[in-house]
C-alpha cells in the first residue's frame, strides 16, 4: 500500500489502485434464497477473462480527515438515494466491520473499460475490484476468500471474480449465518490449466438492459415453474462441467454451457411478466453454431449470454480460424468490429466449400440481414484482481492531494 503524507489534503493518506477482471458464468446464477445477505438460489461456475480489452480499475483512499464515504463511477459521483449506492455501501460497510475499523471513510474512484450494464457482467469487474482495493487500504489482508465475501455483497457474480482462472460459487448451506460463510468462491483450475480456451465476445448491443438481473432473477424466483426444475439440475452440472474442465473436454464443457445457458433464458421466458434478453442476432448466432457444430460433425463452438443479447463464443485455439470464418461469411459486419480480432487472427480461406454448404443447409438465412455486431473481442482465461504498483500510482484514479478524481 501507498502512504503519503502531506501538508495540503491532509496527514497520513492511504491510496490503492488496482485492476479487476470480468468473469464469464458457464453454469448462470440465477436466483437469490436471501438478498439481504445476497445468497444465491444455485451455485455457479466461471471463467475468468483476462484483462487486456475488458476490466475495471479503482482507486480507493482513505485518510484520518475524510469522514464521509463517497463514489465516482465512470466519471460520475453516485450519491447517496442513487442506484448503487446501497450496495457501494453494504460491501464497505462490511469490510469496515471486518477490519474493526469503524470510523475509517473511503473515497473510491472506479471506471469499467468496457459498457456498464449491458449484459457482460460489468458489476462483477467492479465490485471485485472495489473489494480488493477498499480492502487493502484499510489494512485488510486482502485474503481472497474474505474479500470475495465483500464482493458478494456488492453483485452476487462479482465473487467469482475475485479469482483468475476457473472459479466455483457454492450455494453455500442453509440456516443462521452459516449460509453466508458457506456461500463462497474458490479457484478450481488456474488460468493456465486450459490455455487453448479461447472466447469470442460479439456485442450486438450495448446500452444498459431493461431489466437487470437483480430485478430479473426476484422475478423468475417468484413466478418461474420452471426454476425449481432448474434448482434441481444445478448440483449434477456442476460437477459435470468441473469434471470436463479437469479433463478439458471441450465437446463436453460446451455442450453443458450451452444448454445451462439455454435453460436459464427458459427461466427468463418462463417468468411472468416474461423477460428477454436474447434478440434476433442472438438466435442467429445460436443457430450458427448449431449448424456449424452439424456441418463438421463435432464440436467446434459454444455459446453462452447473460442477461442481455450479447453473445460470448467460446472454441479451441485450433479451431478459431474456422469459427470466425463462419461468422464473417453469415454475419457482415463493421470494419472497425472486425479489425481487432479477424486480421490478427487471419480467416481466409480457412472454411471449406463442402463445409460452408453444409452450413448453409442449416440455417434459414444466407446473409443475416438483421443488426449485427458492434464489436467484437477475442479473450482468453485470465488471472484475478491485481495491484498496480506504487511506483505506477500516475494511473491512480484520485488525487492524493485532494481525495478527489485527478482531472483528466
Ligand atoms: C446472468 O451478479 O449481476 O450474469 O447479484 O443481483 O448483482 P446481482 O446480479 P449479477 O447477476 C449475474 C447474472 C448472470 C449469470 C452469472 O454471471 O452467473
Amino acid at each position: 500500500m501507498s502512504t503519503t503524507t502531506t501538508t495540503g489534503f491532509t496527514e497520513g493518506v492511504r491510496t490503492a489502485t488496482w485492476i479487476a477482471p470480468i468473469n464469464i458464468a458457464v453454469i448462470k446464477y440465477w436466483g437469490k434464497r436471501d438478498e439481504a445477505l445476497m445468497l444465491p438460489a444455485n451455485g455457479s461456475l466461471s471463467v475468468t477473462i483476462d484483462m487486456s480489452k475488458m476490466r475495471a480499475k479503482t482507486t480507493a483512499l482513505t485518510s484520518p480527515s475524510i469522514t464521509t464515504d463517497r463514489l465516482w463511477l465512470n466519471g460520475k459521483e453516485v450519491c447517496a438515494g442513487d442506484p448503487g449506492w446501497a450496495r457501494f455501501q453494504r460491501c464497505v460497510d462490511h469490510l469496515r466491520h471486518r477490519a474493526g475499523q469503524h470510523n475509517a471513510h473511503v473515497h473510491v474512484c472506479s471506471e469499467n473499460s468496457f459498457p456498464t450494464g449491458a449484459g457482460v457482467a460489468s458489476s462483477a469487474a467492479g465490485y471485485a475490484c472495489l473489494a480488493m482495493a477498499v480492502s487493502d487500504v484499510i489494512g485488510l489482508d486482502c485474503a481472497r476468500e474474505n474479500v470475495s465475501a465483500a464482493a458478494r455483497l456488492g453483485s452476487g457474480s462479482a465473487c467469482r471474480s475475485v479469482f483468475g482462472g476457473f472459479v466455483l460459487w457454492e450455494r453455500g448451506e442453509d440456516g443462521g449465518t452459516g449460509g453466508s460463510e458457506s456461500s463462497i468462491a474458490r479457484q478450481l483450475f488456474a488460468e493456465k490449466h486450459w490455455p487453448e480456451l479461447r472466447m469470442v465476445f460479439l456485442f450486438v448491443d450495448e446500452r444498459k438492459k431493461k431489466v437487470g438481473s437483480t430485478d430479473g432473477m426476484r422475478r423468475s424466483m417468484e413466478t418461474s415453474a420452471l426454476m425449481k426444475a432448474r434448482l434441481e439440475s444445478i448440483p449434477e452440472k456442476l460437477v459435470r462441467m468441473e469434471d470436463a474442465i479437469g479433463r478439458k473436454d471441450f465437446a463436453e464443457f460446451a455442450e453443458i454451457a450451452m444448454r445451462d445457458s439455454d435453460q436459464m433464458h427458459a427461466v427468463c421466458l418462463d417468468t411472468y411478466p416474461p423477460i428477454v434478453y436474447l434478440r434476433d442476432t442472438s438466435h442467429a448466432v445460436m443457430a450458427l453454431v448449431t449448424a456449424l457444430n452439424g456441418a463438421c460433425g463435432r464440436t467446434v463452438a459454444g455459446y453462452t449470454f447473460d442477461a442481455g443479447p450479447n453473445s460470448v463464443l467460446f472454441a479451441l485455439d485450433e479451431d478459431l480460424p474456422l469459427l470466425l470464418a463462419a461468422l464473417k461469411r453469415f454475419f457482415p459486419m463493421p470494419a472497425e468490429a472486425e479489425r481487432e480480432v479477424f486480421e490478427r487472427v487471419g480467416v481466409d480461406g480457412v472454411m471449406s466449400g463442402e463445409v460452408e454448404r453444409k452450413v448453409r443447409e442449416g440455417l434459414d438465412f444466407d446473409v443475416w440481414c438483421g443488426p449485427s455486431f458492434s464489436r467484437v473481442l477475442l479473450a482468453e482465461p485470465g488471472s484475478g484482481p491485481q495491484k498496480l504498483k506504487d511506483e505506477d500510482n500516475c494511473e491512480g484514479l484520485l488525487d492524493v492531494k485532494t481525495g478527489l478524481p485527478k482531472a483528466k
